[in-house]
C-alpha cells in the first residue's frame, strides 16, 4: 500500500492520494477525542472497527441506492474512497433526545421525538462546530438551496435505511452525524465515517450504550462495545 502522498490529518483519519486522482486512501486511527479533542486517547483496534463498521454501512446505503464516497475495503485500518471537497457542515439528524440538544435546549433526555429532527452545524473547531440554520448556510454560501434539499432528503432516508437495520440487530439509532461533498464533476454526494464515533447507539434490550459516549462519559468497555456493534452488523451475536 503506497502511503507516501500524505494529504491530511483529522481527528480520526488520515488520507493520501493514490495514482487516481479522483481516489482517497483512508486510514481509520486508534484516536479517540471528545469536546472538540478536549480530552484524548488511544485504543488500540478502534480504527479496525470503525473503518469496517463504515465500510459496511457505506457498502449497505450505496446497494440502498444512496450515492456516496466508499469504494472498496483495503484492509483492517484502510479503505478507498472518491475525492470529494467536503461542505463545512456537520448534518445531525436526531431519533430520541440526548447530547447537546438537551444540554442547549433543557429538554428531558431519552425522548422519542414525532419525527427526525435535522440540525446543521458549521464544520468550524476554532468556533467549536456552531448550531447553525439554513439560512446561515445559504446567506454565506457553505451550501445552495438544492445542496439544502438533497442534503435532507438523502439524511431522512439514511435515518429510515439505518434505523431499521440496526432494529433488526437489536439497537435502537439515537442520533448520528453525516457530512456531505462535491466530485470534481460537482455532484453531491454522502462521504466521510458512519461509525460508533459518529452515531449513538443503544442497546435495545439493557440500554446500554454502544458508541462513543463510553469514552465522552468515562463509562469503561469502549472497545467492547464497537465490537459488539460490528458483531452484530456483520451476523455474529446477533440479538
Ligand atoms: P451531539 O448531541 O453532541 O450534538 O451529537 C449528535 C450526534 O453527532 C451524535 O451521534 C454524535 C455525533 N457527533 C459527531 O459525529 N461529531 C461531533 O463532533 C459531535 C459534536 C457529534
Amino acid at each position: 500500500m503506497d502511503k507516501s502522498r500524505f494529504l491530511y490529518e483529522g481527528k480520526a483519519k488520515k488520507m493520501y492520494l493514490t495514482d487516481d486522482p479522483e481516489t482517497l486512501l483512508l486510514e481509520y486511527k486508534n484516536d479517540l477525542t471528545a469536546f472538540n479533542a478536549l480530552k484524548k486517547d488511544s485504543l488500540e483496534g478502534k480504527g479496525t472497527y470503525t473503518n469496517r463498521i463504515s465500510a459496511h454501512l457505506l457498502r449497505y446505503l450505496s446497494e440502498k441506492g444512496i450515492p456516496n464516497h466508499f469504494i472498496e475495503l483495503l484492509d483492517d485500518r484502510h479503505q478507498l474512497v472518491r475525492r470529494v471537497t467536503i461542505l463545512p457542515l456537520e448534518v445531525v439528524v436526531r431519533n430520541v433526545t440526548t447530547g447537546s440538544l438537551c444540554k442547549r435546549l433543557g429538554i428531558a433526555e431519552g425522548m422519542t421525538l414525532p419525527r427526525p429532527l435535522i440540525e446543521f452545524y458549521l464544520k468550524d473547531d476554532a468556533l467549536g462546530d456552531p448550531l447553525v440554520t439554513e439560512d446561515h448556510a445559504l446567506l454565506f454560501g457553505w451550501a445552495s438551496e438544492e445542496d439544502l434539499r438533497k442534503i435532507k432528503e438523502t439524511a431522512t432516508r439514511v435515518n429510515e435505511l439505518l434505523k431499521a437495520l440496526f432494529e433488526s440487530r437489536g439497537i435502537l439509532l439515537v442520533d448520528f452525524k453525516l457530512e456531505f461533498g462535491k466530485t470534481a464533476d460537482g455532484t453531491l454526494i454522502l462521504a466521510d465515517e458512519i461509525s460508533p464515533d459518529t452515531c449513538r447507539f443503544w442497546d435495545r434490550a439493557s440500554g446500554d450504550r454502544l458508541d462513543k459516549d463510553r469514552f465522552r462519559k468515562d463509562l469503561g468497555n469502549v472497545l467492547e462495545a464497537y465490537e459488539t456493534i460490528w458483531n452484530r452488523l456483520s451476523g455474529e451475536g446477533r440479538a
